[in-house]
């Protein structure tokens, strides 16, 4: 950077700027229509020096409202299969593929906020800050979670179902790959496929230990 003098063995210092500035910028974001209805924008948070980055979909009903990428159900649940495969949650950088939450109305009253998937032209527009935080932070392994994450960086045509568990080639990390998203396991009613789909989730989350040994 052009006037600022970096002294021998600041780096670690220059990516903090450097995150914090991303996170100010995307603050003001009004590149797409999702800003307009939520309540701030939910950058990513974690260990800025991260050797793991873990993207979601979308910050949910309590992400919006406290501004922290998986604080609610999901992440609760995230919380639990990264500590039964080992991980220590402090150590990653967790984010999402798109950073304000798209909800529509539902419930009697109308106010309960329904997620909604986010559209391919919203992803896209998003995924300028994702790309950023890649930059800045240079993991060396990336856990897609769920197809929107997924798509956004593998590209459209991949498959989660298909393709979870398993590293991909990807241009943004050495190691990458994509599992399940922790909202899908919330919403299997059957106990049996819930576990099943936990103890997949977990097995695929520890592929992030074994790429960094
Ligand atoms: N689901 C996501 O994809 N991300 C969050 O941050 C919370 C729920
Ligand atoms: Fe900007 Fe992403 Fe928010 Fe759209 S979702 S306004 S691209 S930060």
């Amino acid at each position: 950077m052009a006037g600022i003098h970096v002294p021998a063995g600041a780096e670690p210092m220059r990516f903090h700027r450097t995150l914090g500035a991303l996170r100010e910028a995307a603050r003001a974001c009004q590149d797409c229509p999702l800003w307009a209805n939520a309540t701030q924008t939910v950058f990513g948070a974690g260990n800025p020096h991260a050797r793991a980055m873990l993207v979601g979909e979308q910050p949910g009903d309590e992400e919006d409202r406290k501004g922290l990428p998986f604080v609610g159900p999901a992440g609760r649940l995230l919380d639990r299969a990264l500590e039964a495969a080992g991980i220590d949650r402090r150590e990653l950088y967790v984010t999402n593929a798109v950073k304000h939450f798209k909800w529509q109305p539902a419930g009697r009253t109308g106010k309960r906020r329904l997620h909604k998937t986010p559209a391919q032209r919203e992803v896209d527009a998003c995924r300028q800050w994702i790309e950023s935080e890649i930059a800045a932070i240079q993991p060396e392994v990336i856990a897609c979670l769920g197809a929107t994450a997924a798509r956004s960086l593998f590209g459209r045509d991949f498959r989660v179902s298909v393709m979870r568990g398993r590293f991909v080639e990807s241009a943004y990390a050495r190691h990458a790959f994509a599992t399940y998203h922790p909202s899908a396991l919330l919403r299997l009613r059957d106990e049996k496929e819930r576990e099943t789909a936990f103890a997949r989730l977990v097995k695929d989350l520890s592929l992030i230990r074994r790429a960094l040994r």
